[in-house]
């Protein structure tokens, strides 16, 4: 089964098509060694290609302390550079990037480094009310590789992440929502609750509309105004060769549930 063929991670996926991937290395705060990595990315590529079991996907961390505390610092520690360079290291998880269906970071604890660039990589984050988010690499004598230094501005604003990134300060989750890091903060027992509430609902719309709405938002974060527009109104207009498309406005004029056929 999918779940037999990882090890630092467990995949369980639910029949109303909402996935949850747990990072599984609770005696090392779930740090992101290359073993996590590559099986994260795997198992979101592969569930993103099978329309059949997962609509959405959920990413938490095992135990009660951390979503994850960061790259592991144990394996990054003897790295040179040319390691680094020629081994293009931690360039794998751009390939999450390329992943169509919706992720969503339940934040159950610390999401420091590149814990909180895994859960920046997410389109949704929701935080425990015990989450605490942080950059700390500048205390280790690096700086973030995971992203840190581009999405965290790009959520909070120049000065804020300044502010975080420079002295590797950690905030609390109430404060992440403040500033726009996190969408909520829910209490620490109802986090996998919320979680699924949002991802189950994600999950009865159409996948082709989520995965285009999901490719509009993100690429704002990138682009001109103008050029996202346009983008935003080709993806629009492209809406209208789906079934679902159809489907969902008939369904809407005769006062009944639409049934998606996901085309
Ligand atoms: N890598 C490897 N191991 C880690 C780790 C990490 N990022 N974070 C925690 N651990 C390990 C600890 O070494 C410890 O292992 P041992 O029991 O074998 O000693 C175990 O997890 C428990 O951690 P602590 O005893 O430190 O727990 P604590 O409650 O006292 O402190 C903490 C918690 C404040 C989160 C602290 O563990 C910490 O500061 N962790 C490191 C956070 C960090 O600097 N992250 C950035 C990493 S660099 C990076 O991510 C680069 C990038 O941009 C990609």
């Amino acid at each position: 089964s999918l779940r037999q063929s990882f090890s630092t991670i467990d995949v369980d996926v639910a029949s109303n098509g909402v996935a949850v991937l747990t990072i599984d290395r609770p005696q090392a705060l779930n740090a992101l060694n290359s073993k996590v990595m590559s099986e994260i990315v795997s198992a979101c590529l592969y569930l993103d290609r099978n329309h059949a079991t997962a609509k959405v996907i959920i990413i938490t961390g095992s135990g009660d302390k951390a979503f994850a505390a960061g790259a592991d610092i144990k394996e990054l520690a003897s790295v040179s550079y040319a390691d680094a360079y020629h081994g293009s290291m931690l360039n794998g998880w751009e390939t999450l990037r390329s992943v169509r269906k919706p992720l969503i970071a339940a934040v159950n604890g610390y999401a420091l480094g590149g814990g909180c660039e895994l859960a920046m990589m997410c389109d949704i984050i929701l935080a425990s009310e015990r989450a605490q988010f942080g950059q700390p690499e500048i205390t280790l004598g690096v700086i973030p590789g995971m992203g840190g230094t581009q999405r965290l501005p790009r959520a909070v604003g120049r000065s804020r992440a300044m502010e975080l990134i420079l002295t590797g300060d950690f905030i609390k989750a109430e404060e992440a929502v403040r500033i726009g890091l996190a969408s909520r903060a829910v209490p620490h027992d109802q986090l996998m609750e919320e979680a699924h509430k949002v991802a189950a609902k994600i999950a009865t719309h159409s996948v082709p509309a989520v995965a285009k709405a999901k490719e509009c938002v993100a690429v704002s974060q990138e682009v001109s105004l103008g050029e996202g527009l346009r983008f935003e109104k080709r993806e629009f207009w492209s809406c209208f060769a789906l079934e679902d498309q159809k489907e969902g406005m008939a369904a809407f004029v005769q006062k009944r549930p639409p049934v998606w056929s996901h085309k």
